[in-house]
């Protein structure tokens, strides 16, 4: 409602003095509501800044939602009508409850997003699970904003990595191991592999022989991999379950077998493609190496299949947006595939949505080799972790197990969302754990606090003095959540859960300093109630911001 205000009053005066760079600030704390800058205009016009003021403050006066302008220091100073303003907003909030901040931007657009896509017989990497958290809460964030979304996870299951995989399982493998740990198993197979062939470099021409088969559907191979497939995915199943993420699609490289041919077709046919040493490729000029989009046996590629998977999410979803959810490592990739797309005479809306890496004390965490086997292992320390804390604290608390999934894993995705994610974060269960700072646990606890007080006192709408809502530390935090549907577009716009992560950090933080001054259940009956009607809408605020980031609001911890 402020993004309006403000929006309003900057149109009327460009309009009336035909500019269009009127800047509204919000200052600090206790200077004013809103603030515009006149030095830039006196020096244009030759004026003091005195006499600007003179000219726009009328007009600024004149807005509704206005109650007094002042000349301070070259700014004309807005002060806002608080307590009818507080009143809409509230209620507003009141109304809307958790679909406050929805905004039908999109207008039902679709958007692809690609995220997690972890490989399989591979184990999920830390890389996959910020993909996944990330992707989760920017799908969240866009359906807020009005697209249909279409949730994709593009599994890593194709590709030459197979040929390897069954020549090593046909010759090493056993299979009561592999059904027993599936990853682990397949995963020390891929390893003998590597290790093998250095002694035995036929075993590199079987593993090509193979996947050729694969490629060309032959029964016998493709049962194998059908059935590393599904022993990957159960283990993958359980960490998407941990997480609460579900996907629309789980069509990986596989699926794009039979759709590769088309495309290839389709390059040759717009002269693009050319034979490099026996390679096919296609040329992306002087700033970007070419695209390999088969290899000199013949054997397809990653991109060859990102190229297939996009023909056919355009078709299928009737999208023009893609949003890519992978590591700051496949930009290159990511360029190349929008660059042979734009080249097909396509205008596609390719984003790679990057990310950092994940550092422990400074090092690139890795679950290969390091302190963890399996990244569920470190969910579940997490989860068993924030038990003892809740317990400890709690010791009767009901649904100890739901609050300490919720409260384990909240802390792991709030660590990873609250910095911009191009950034490498850092692994720290034990920080990210506690209960103050900038912590998951942290805001779950104070919608917990703020549950409390409301269990305790009941709210009486219809009998609330709004005029307290005038006070500095009342309308401090209501200019805050009049914000939200502002940053859940920006968030949307830069593909940045950061900006929502920081924010309601900022309005629990709000909440908490509020709570060390002002007494909720005070004598004064209408008082009370605005206080309550104030808190719960904070609540409202804070929870549909943790639902946006996925991690779970809680009642009770
Ligand atoms: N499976 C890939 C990897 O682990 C990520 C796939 C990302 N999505 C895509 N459409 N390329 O590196």
């Amino acid at each position: 409602m402020i993004e309006m205000i403000k929006k309003e009053i900057k149109e009327t005066i460009e309009k009336q003095f035909d500019i269009d760079s009127i800047v509204i600030e919000e200052p600090k704390k206790g200077v004013a509501d809103l603030a515009i800058p006149l030095f830039a205009y006196a020096k244009l016009w030759k004026k003091s800044p005195m006499q600007v003021y003179d000219q726009f403050s009328s007009i600024v006066a004149n807005h509704s939602a206005v109650e007094n302008v002042e000349f301070i220091n070259g700014f004309l100073n807005i002060y806002l009508e608080r307590q009818n303003l507080s009143q809409k907003i509230l209620n507003e909030i009141l109304e809307k409850k958790e679909n406050y901040g929805y905004q039908n931007i999109g207008h039902e657009e679709p958007v692809v997003m690609d995220y997690s896509s972890p490989n399989i017989a591979k184990s999920f990497g830390i890389g996959h699970l910020r993909s996944t958290m990330i992707g989760n809460a920017l799908n969240n964030i866009y359906t807020k904003c009005g697209y249909k979304t279409v949730s994709v996870n593009h599994l890593g299951d194709w590709g030459t990595q197979f040929g390897k995989m069954i020549v090593a399982y046909q010759k090493w493998g056993n299979e009561a191991q592999v059904r027993e740990n599936p990853i682990t198993e397949l995963q020390k197979l891929y390893v003998r592999f590597h290790d093998e062939e250095q002694n035995d470099p036929t075993l590199e021409k079987q593993a090509r022989y193979v996947f050729s088969r694969l490629e060309a559907n032959d029964e016998k191979y493709i049962e194998l991999w059908k059935w590393f497939k599904e022993e990957s995915l159960r283990e993958f199943m359980e960490m998407y379950d941990l997480l609460g993420v579900t996907f629309d699609s789980y069509d990986g490289e596989s699926f794009y077998n039979d759709k590769m041919e088309a495309v290839v077709e389709e390059l040759e046919e717009k002269g693009l493609l050319r034979i490099d040493e026996g390679a096919t490729i296609v040329d992306l000029g002087q700033d970007l190496p070419p695209a390999l989009i088969k290899k000199s046996d013949g054997a397809t590629l990653y991109i060859t299949r990102d190229i297939a998977a996009i023909f056919y999410r355009q078709k299928t979803y009737k999208a023009n947006k893609f949003l890519y959810i992978v590591g700051n490592e496949q930009q290159l990739h990511f360029k190349q595939l929008k660059a042979v797309t734009d080249l097909m005479g396509y205008n596609f809306d390719v984003v790679h949505a990057n990310f950092g890496l994940v550092m422990i004390d400074g090092k690139k965490m890795s679950t290969r080799g390091g302190k963890f086997k399996r990244l569920e292992d470190v969910l579940r320390k997490a989860i068993d972790e924030s038990r003892k804390a809740i317990t400890e604290k709690n010791p009767d608390l009901k649904n100890q197990d739901m609050v300490a999934k919720a409260v384990g894993v909240g802390a792991i995705i709030y660590n990873d969302l609250k910095n911009e994610k191009h950034l490498n974060v850092d692994f720290n269960l034990e920080n990210m754990l506690k209960f103050e700072g900038q912590t998951g646990p942290y805001l779950q606890y104070s919608s917990v606090r703020i549950e409390s007080i409301l269990k305790e006192n009941t709210l009486d709408i219809t009998n609330v003095d709004p005029s307290f809502y005038k006070e500095d530390h009342y309308f401090e935090i209501i200019k805050q959540l009049a914000n939200f549907p502002h940053v859940i577009l920006k968030a949307m716009e830069e593909n940045a859960p950061n900006l929502v992560a920081r924010y309601i950090m900022g309005l629990a933080q709000g909440f908490n300093s509020f709570y060390g001054k002002q007494r909720i259940n005070v004598e004064n009956e209408q008082h009370k109630n605005a206080n309550l009607w104030f808190i719960q809408m904070i609540q409202v605020v804070i929870n549909e911001g943790l639902r946006l980031l996925g991690i779970q609001p809680l009642k009770e911890m």
